[in-house]
């Protein structure tokens, strides 16, 4: 496609968005823009950056190549983000520490590196449904003691976890095989009781562990996450047993797949309201879901 200087008359602009997913995905959707009458070349650009940004739901960071096919047609490429370990939506970037039951669950560095393909890789960093599970786990301390735990997807920090483990659970950290060693690494990092650590790729069955409550953070992302995830997690709860997912909109294709999936599975699934999540961790972009087995618990 040939690149021409974009025009300036047009006020609505239908751009078609192009979303580099991963290495396997892209999702192609249209929307449109509306830049200024007098907007600068670079203005228009940005204005067509911002509109496939906002319709894909995805962060600011994400590079976008634009492209003008007319005056009021544009191609937006989104791809992921020029720094694979910038996290998104870094609402607790600086956090340094969660307290749990007045004990202080220190977040690891943000110097780890998983190899893998870009599912795996994002395991090495704290992602924000992972604070904000584990605060929101702070304030149910029923839901954990005596109870047995599994997270699943627990990446660097398993803040869920080891938050569940200090409320008295027995706690099973899992993620897939390329995760273990930062996983280990932070297992040794904190002294916390009744935690052991398993490779669990949700694509290969749940190896005989089974759970009265299953924790996942910000773990379904990808249309081909869902049905693996949602399987895994049903095949894990008990009679009886509960999930708490906390999730942040990527797409809302995937977001729609992951509600019908579990509503397939017998899974009811129900929002937690904003304000009962622990406060100074509600932020917009996270939202936890509480999911049981046939009606809400
Ligand atoms: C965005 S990270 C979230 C990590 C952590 N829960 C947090 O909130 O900081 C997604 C996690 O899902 C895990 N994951 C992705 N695909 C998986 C699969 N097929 N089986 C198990 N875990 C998977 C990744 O390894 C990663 O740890």
């Amino acid at each position: 496609m040939a690149a021409a200087a974009p025009p300036r008359e047009a006020r609505r602009v239908t751009v078609l968005v192009e979303h580099d997913v991963d290495e396997a995905t892209t999702t192609r959707i249209r929307c449109t823009a509306t830049p200024p009458a007098d907007a600068s070349s670079a203005d228009r650009d940005a204005a067509v950056a911002d509109a496939a940004r906002r319709a894909l739901r995805v962060e600011d960071d994400s590079l976008v190549d634009v492209r003008w096919r007319r005056a009021d047609v544009a191609t937006a490429a989104v791809s992921r983000r020029r720094d694979p370990k910038a996290l998104p939506g870094r609402a607790f970037a600086t956090l340094a520490a969660l307290d749990v039951k007045g004990a202080s669950l220190p977040l690891p560095a943000r110097d780890a590196v998983v190899d893998g393909n870009h599912a795996a890789a994002t395991a090495a960093t704290p992602w924000d449904g992972g604070v904000v599970l584990a605060a929101y786990a702070a304030t149910r301390p029923e839901l954990f003691r005596g109870k047995s735990v599994v997270e699943l997807g627990c990446g660097a920090a398993a803040l869920p976890g080891l938050a569940a483990a200090l409320l008295g659970a027995s706690v099973v950290l899992t993620d897939v095989d390329e995760a273990m060693p930062v996983v280990r690494r932070r297992v040794d990092s904190v002294a916390v009781p009744n935690v052991t650590v398993a490779a669990l790729d949700w694509r290969g069955g749940v190896g005989g562990l089974a759970a009265d409550v299953v924790l996942a953070a910000d773990v379904v992302w990808l249309a081909d996450l869902v049905e693996p995830f949602v399987a895994c997690a049903a095949a894990l709860l008990a009679d009886g047993g509960r999930l708490l997912l906390a999730h942040q909109t990527r797409s809302t294709a995937v977001d729609d797949a992951l509600f019908e999936a579990l509503a397939r599975r017998g899974l009811a699934c129900s929002e937690v309201p904003r304000g009962d999540l622990a406060p100074d961790f509600r932020p917009d972009h996270i939202r936890v879901f509480e999911v049981v087995r046939g009606g809400v618990g």
